[in-house]
């Protein structure tokens, strides 16, 4: 409860210090302590007036939702369709924003073509795809999930995708040296979910991503970042705590990484009915975890999975049980500013900024993979 009474006054505190009638976007909160704030841009965003003037008012980055995924992108093989991700580079080009891309190397939403290449092929058809995709806006797309959810779901190991059964291990280092080429400009990053919370799962992953950041590490194969998807989830019961979390980033930046939040947002489908509930236990969820993550010096950027409560994914892939639309995201589905906005908004303004980053304990300096000394 006392809590939930600070969440409050810390709001009320960032609307005063944004100003009367419009808060200031959070984007140039974030900018302040040297982030950029990002959101996902679905299909419909460009079309809707109020969603882009909402982009601009808050974001410094876009990441296309589905726009620059295989089957969008060569729906047939070597025939490339980049008239959507292209109008997408125009509004960011208009607007003085960058884009992340998303994602080259995934197992969901791939043509059918591709499923059924025999394994020589395939690799060649990776080769392809990578180099043609990663070459796209230079200059505008800054970083590139190169590969998105390699680990398997609980944890142990690497996922048992398309991938790695027809190619072996190897497809990462082979998907992130293709990419280096075709995008030397471009942050290359391994996009990962399940990382943030504090269960067996959780920690398993974690351990997972770091032995095969280490088996990079030691190839020499180029690697920048890691994303953190954080799709997190209100609990039903107790409060969110992200305890291990500062240690795990602490972990990924002594390897010489930078640390991307690339799909932020907080399911409310363990929650009652009630709105003001999932609200506040929504918003305490964002509070707590980005008090987290605020802290530390490699985490460079925070991008929510969109704005609007209307266009989130969770409805079609997590719907409720009541069959109510969830709440995930800062503002309603009339676009309207929701309490979350400015708790967020609270967040950026209060947290003390990072120290500067710590001297490497345990892998010597710290450099992204790849990039060698001298
Ligand atoms: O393209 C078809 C369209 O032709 C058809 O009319 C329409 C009817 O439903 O479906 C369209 O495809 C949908 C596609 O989004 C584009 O809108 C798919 O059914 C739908 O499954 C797909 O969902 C996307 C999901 O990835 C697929 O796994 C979500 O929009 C997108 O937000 C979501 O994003 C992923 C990230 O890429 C990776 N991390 C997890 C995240 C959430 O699942």
């Amino acid at each position: 409860m006392r809590r939930r009474h600070l969440l409050l006054a810390m709001a009320g505190m960032a609307l005063a210090m944004g100003g009367a009638e419009r808060p200031t976007g959070l984007q140039a909160l974030a900018a302040k302590r040297g982030l950029v704030w990002g959101s996902a841009l679905s299909h419909t965003a460009l079309a809707d007036a109020g969603l882009a003037a909402l982009l601009l008012e808050n974001v410094g980055t876009i990441t296309p939702e589905n726009a620059l995924k295989w089957e969008a992108t060569e729906p047939e093989p070597d025939r490339f369709d980049f008239r959507p991700v292209d109008r997408i580079l125009a509004f960011a080009q208009q607007n003085g924003l960058s884009v992340r891309g998303h994602t080259l190397v995934w197992h969901h939403q791939l043509p059918p073509w591709l499923e059924e290449l025999p394994a020589k092929e395939l690799e060649k058809a990776m080769e392809r795809h990578v180099r043609t995709v990663a070459a796209l806006g230079r200059g505008l797309i800054r970083s590139w999930d190169v590969v998105n959810e390699p680990i398997a779901e609980h944890g142990a190991g690497l996922r048992r995708s398309l991938w790695l059964v027809r190619l072996g291990p190897a497809f990462i280092s082979h998907a992130l040296c293709w990419a280096r080429l075709a995008a030397p400009g471009a942050q290359l990053i391994i996009n990962e979910y399940g990382l943030e919370g504090d269960d067996p799962i959780t920690a398993r992953k974690r351990s997972t991503l770091l032995a095969l950041i280490d088996r990079l590490r030691r190839d020499q194969i180029p690697l920048d970042g890691i994303g953190l998807q954080a799709h997190l989830l209100a609990p039903g019961s107790g409060s969110p705590q992200f305890t291990t979390l500062a240690s795990f980033l602490q972990e990924l930046h002594w390897r010489g990484l930078k640390v991307q939040i690339t799909e932020l947002d907080v399911s409310d489908r363990e929650l009652p009915a009630d709105i003001a509930v999932r609200d506040a236990r929504v918003a305490e969820t964002y509070d707590r975890f980005l008090e987290v993550v605020l802290r530390e010096p490699c985490v460079e950027q925070i991008t929510t999975w969109g704005l609007s409560d209307r266009d989130s994914w969770l409805n079609s892939t997590f719907p409720r049980s009541d069959g109510l639309p969830q709440r995930p995201l800062p503002y309603d589905e009339h676009l309207r500013a929701k309490p979350l906005r400015s708790i967020i908004a609270a967040r950026l303004i209060q947290t003390t900024p990072p120290m500067e980053p710590i001297p490497s304990r345990r892998h010597g300096s710290v450099l992204p993979i790849g990039h060698h000394q001298g």
